[in-house]
């Protein structure tokens, strides 16, 4: 069966107040896929998930969700539409409890699901171990599972993850990777990841877009993504 296009980018340039950055970044991500998109420091990973998720706005081209332009709408318009984000270094409220950032996560969404924080409870039960700790005082990979948590709360059909594995030691990275292969397999939800790390790309990717200057350069595919080698070649263009 194939499915139905859900993300679909379109020569999409970005960049900060007249530097460009993405220059004509295109790639399609189709409903409930697990989609790595790789590239050395520096090359726009983060600014194309900031203006996906419209941090950052479009200069030319388009972002299509499910079928209908999405540029103009604000970051948190974009959000009810159904797209959670969770940035790069994750940014957990860290004076508040890892409760009160699950809902957090609610208002933002802007809609409340009886059960959710259970539902989330399960996938990371960490985060019902520690519900009254503050995150701050939580390891790296915690705040981790928190931050994801907390863009679940509202129901997301696509979720943004930068570089998720980042400052988190392997054995939590390959946790993590198993409840997103989790969460994708049993809810649908479609994951559109950042990342670096071969470990976490081979445990969670089930295809892969290279970046480099700003633009998609290469498709890796299930095949490929079995070869260590061959993403490490990928990751160093
Ligand atoms: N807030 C910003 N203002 C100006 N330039 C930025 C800003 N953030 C990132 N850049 C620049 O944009 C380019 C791409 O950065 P980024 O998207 O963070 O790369 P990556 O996530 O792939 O490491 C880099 O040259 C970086 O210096
Ligand atoms: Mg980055």
């Amino acid at each position: 069966m194939r499915k139905d296009v859900l993300l679909d980018v379109i020569e999409l340039n970005a960049g900060y107040g007249g530097k460009p950055v993405l220059q004509g970044v295109d790639f399609q991500v189709r409903e409930g896929e697990i989609v790595a998109v790789i590239g050395r420091n520096g090359v726009g990973k983060s600014t194309l998930m900031k203006t996906l998720i419209g941090l950052l706005s479009t200069d030319k081209g388009s972002i299509n969700l499910d079928g209908a332009s999405i540029d103009l709408l604000s970051a948190h318009k974009r959000a009810r539409k159904g797209i959670g984000y969770v940035p790069q270094g994750r940014d957990v409220f860290p004076r508040m409890t890892v409760l009160e950032n699950l809902l957090v996560g609610e208002s933002i969404a802007g809609k409340s699901t009886p059960g959710k924080v259970d539902e989330i409870y399960r996938y990371f039960p960490i985060l019902k171990e520690r519900a009254d700790q503050r995150a701050g005082t939580m390891s790296g990979g915690q705040q981790q599972q928190l931050a994801i948590g907390r863009v679940l709360m509202g129901d997301p059909s696509m979720i943004l993850l930068d570089e998720p594995s980042e400052g988190i030691q392997p054995n939590i990275v390959q946790d993590i990777a198993r409840i997103m292969v989790e969460l994708n397999r049993e809810t649908g939800v479609t994951v559109v990841f950042v990342e670096q790390n071969v470990d976490m790309i081979r445990a969670m990717a089930q295809r892969c877009y290279v970046m480099d200057k700003g633009r998609i350069v290469a498709e890796l595919d299930r095949e490929m993504l079995q070869d260590r080698d061959t993403i490490r070649r990928y990751l160093s263009v």
